[in-house]
């Protein structure tokens, strides 16, 4: 078979999902690689990160198309506030602009956009911006985009002990009660479910402080290619990949034949 029919196979493969080729529900993406990729072309870092906003458009439409169901990105975690300010001020202007020109064809596209992540912190402009995607996009009910902004998973398992223990100050819930099904409850977005699968390109193989909990059973697919090179072929490289893995959440093997 040639390499074409083998892709179009694959592409329809994916794209059948539920009758047995398991088209993963959520995928989630650390987008690794923008300055790198930058510099091995003698680029100032910035052009990476645009072109990684390229790369995220042609995603996002392979996602929806390949019928997954949430795809989480991403995009600032709590700690890239350490990067120069100039490197900050031009990803504050990448996700204005993303959001300002891509919103009303995510909407068209039926996507559902959210946002995980501590927003307190964040400029007010960013933080209507951010409102503005979701309140838009809310009745949508394709493909859930959940764009992680000023987000850590650390913090986030902080925010939801907290939530709890002011429910336990308050008397309406006991110390006892709180069990690894409750605590996932007082998380972020806790009607999500947990990610099949989180890519991390560039070749790094770390979490670097993403989705921490909700990644317990998640499948690792790491993928030697700078994040403004990732697109479709690329997502469903790491769906094959994910596919031959054997997802035994903790339990043995399913037998056959006895
Ligand atoms: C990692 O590359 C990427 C980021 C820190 C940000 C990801 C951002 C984008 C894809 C573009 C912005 C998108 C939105 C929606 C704001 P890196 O800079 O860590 O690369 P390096 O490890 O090669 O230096």
């Amino acid at each position: 078979m040639s390499d074409a029919a083998i892709s179009t196979k694959t592409s329809q493969q994916l794209q059948s999902g539920g009758d047995g080729f398991d088209t993963p529900r959520h995928v989630a993406i650390i987008m690794d690689g923008n300055g790198r990729w930058a510099a091995a072309r003698g680029l100032p870092r910035v052009e990476g990160h645009r072109r990684g906003v390229e790369a995220l458009r042609k995603t996002v439409r392979a996602a929806s198309e390949l019928g997954i169901s949430v795809l989480t990105i991403f995009s600032f975690s709590s700690e890239n506030w350490s990067r120069p300010q100039s490197e900050i001020r031009d990803l504050l202007a990448l996700l204005r602009r993303f959001i300002r020109n891509d919103l009303a064809d995510l909407h068209k596209s039926n996507v559902h956009v959210r946002v995980i992540g501590e927003r307190e912190d964040l400029p007010t402009d960013i933080r209507a911006l951010l409102e503005e995607a979701e309140d838009l996009t809310k009745h949508n009910d394709g493909l859930m985009l959940v764009v992680a902004f000023n987000y850590g998973a650390r913090q986030e398992i902080a925010r939801a002990a907290r939530r709890l223990a002011l429910e336990v100050l308050e008397g309406r819930l006991s110390a006892d009660d709180i069990t690894p099904d409750l605590l996932a409850r007082h998380l972020d977005q806790p009607d999500l479910p947990d990610p099949d699968v989180i890519i991390r390109t560039s070749g790094e193989q770390r979490l670097s402080n993403f989705l921490l909990w909700q990644a317990a059973y998640s499948e690792l697919v790491f993928v030697p290619i700078y994040w403004p090179d990732f697109d479709r072929a690329a997502l469903e490289g790491a769906i094959a990949e994910y596919r031959r893995r054997e997802r035994r959440f903790g339990g043995l093997i399913a037998q056959t034949g006895s």
